[in-house]
């Protein structure tokens, strides 16, 4: 029986396994051999980009081809500097630590990361009012690896205490089409070339879209067919999952259709379109309109969102 939910360990584990951001390979190869032979702990790294692309993967990765442990956390839950300190003091020389959306940490939080990124020690203060006393506690030297979707939102002390700042990229659809077909063959599933690329175009430059996509269009293959995937079946899987030739699914088309049939292609306000989508407007600006403007589908104008030529053309496909 094969086992298709073991989802950790499609991770890839070591740096030559992972596929695309070759930039940040290449970099992150030479700092962490240096660190490794300079027997100091590596500097503190930042990862910026988009979800999906990877930043937890790649940290687990450093983790394990230094030999250090990695904990992980996230600035949304890390709201006490009580919390921080625990963490901080649990870590052993080398170690790893892992800040997710580190853009939303508490200021009175960061400011406590900020001794302990450059200095290895933190003042935590004991008891209230009066009797109230600051101590100093020494830290074993270890690696802060934040990552974040948003490093506009990063203060500029935060930002210049990482000593290593690496921006991920959108994957081009060649990296894609590996990483479908490593993740297949890890689950013991032969795709081939074509089948893997269909898949690989429609995934929005993100492995988590992909290997979404691909374990659907799987399930799809293997209930109405036999399992054996071919570029036929795999059209008729994208079509089922609603998912077309630009990696869009039902509810940006919803989006686009508003744009263009209900409001006749006239800007319009995010605040309008939530109400018309019932759809939250955070969700809106974070999950839907990013890749719509990443593929020229609309503009933001100051007086609000527009579709283009592209997205009216595509869209007529729809209409019966
Ligand atoms: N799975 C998700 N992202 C990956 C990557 N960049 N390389 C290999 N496998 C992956």
């Amino acid at each position: 029986m094969v086992n298709l939910n073991k989802s950790v360990n499609l991770r890839p584990l070591k740096l030559d396994e992972y596929i695309g951001q070759e930039h940040i390979k290449e970099k992150l190869k030479v700092f962490i051999e240096a660190s490794k032979k300079r027997k100091t702990s590596l500097d503190h790294i930042l990862l910026s980009g988009p979800p999906g692309l990877g930043k937890t993967t790649l940290a687990q990765i450093i983790a394990n081809e230094l030999g250090v442990q990695l904990k992980i956390t996230s600035g949304n839950i890390l709201d006490k500097k009580g919390d921080l300190a625990g963490i901080l003091t649990s870590l052993e020389e080398g170690d790893i630590l892992f800040i997710d959306e580190i853009h939303r940490l508490n200021p009175s939080v960061e400011e406590t990361l900020y001794s302990a990124m450059e200095d290895f020690q933190i003042d935590i203060i004991l008891g209230k009012g009066k009797s109230a006393r600051s101590i100093r506690i020494e830290l074993k030297p270890f690696t802060l690896i934040g990552a974040t979707t948003r490093s506009g939102l990063l203060t500029s002390p935060l930002l210049s205490r990482f000593g290593i700042i690496l921006s991920f990229d959108y994957y081009s659809t060649k990296a894609l089409k590996e990483i479908v077909k490593r993740t297949l063959s890890l689950m013991n599933f032969r795709i081939d070339d074509q089948s893997a690329y269909e898949i690989a175009k429609r995934s929005r430059g993100t492995p988590r879209v992909a290997n979404k996509l691909a374990k659907r269009v799987l399930d799809y293959i293997m209930i109405k067919y036999d399992g054996q995937i071919d570029v036929d079946k795999t059209l008729q899987a994208l079509e089922f999952l609603g998912i077309d030739e630009y990696g869009l699914n039902s509810i940006d088309r919803k989006y686009l259709s508003i744009l263009i049939y209900q409001f006749d292609c006239k800007p319009v306000g995010i605040n309008t379109i939530s109400m018309a989508m019932n759809e939250n407007k955070d969700t809106i600006e974070e999950m839907i309109e990013p890749y719509l403007l990443r593929i020229g589908m609309i503009e933001k104008t100051p007086r609000g969102r527009i579709p283009t030529q592209k997205a009216i053309l595509h869209m007529k496909k729809y209409l019966k």
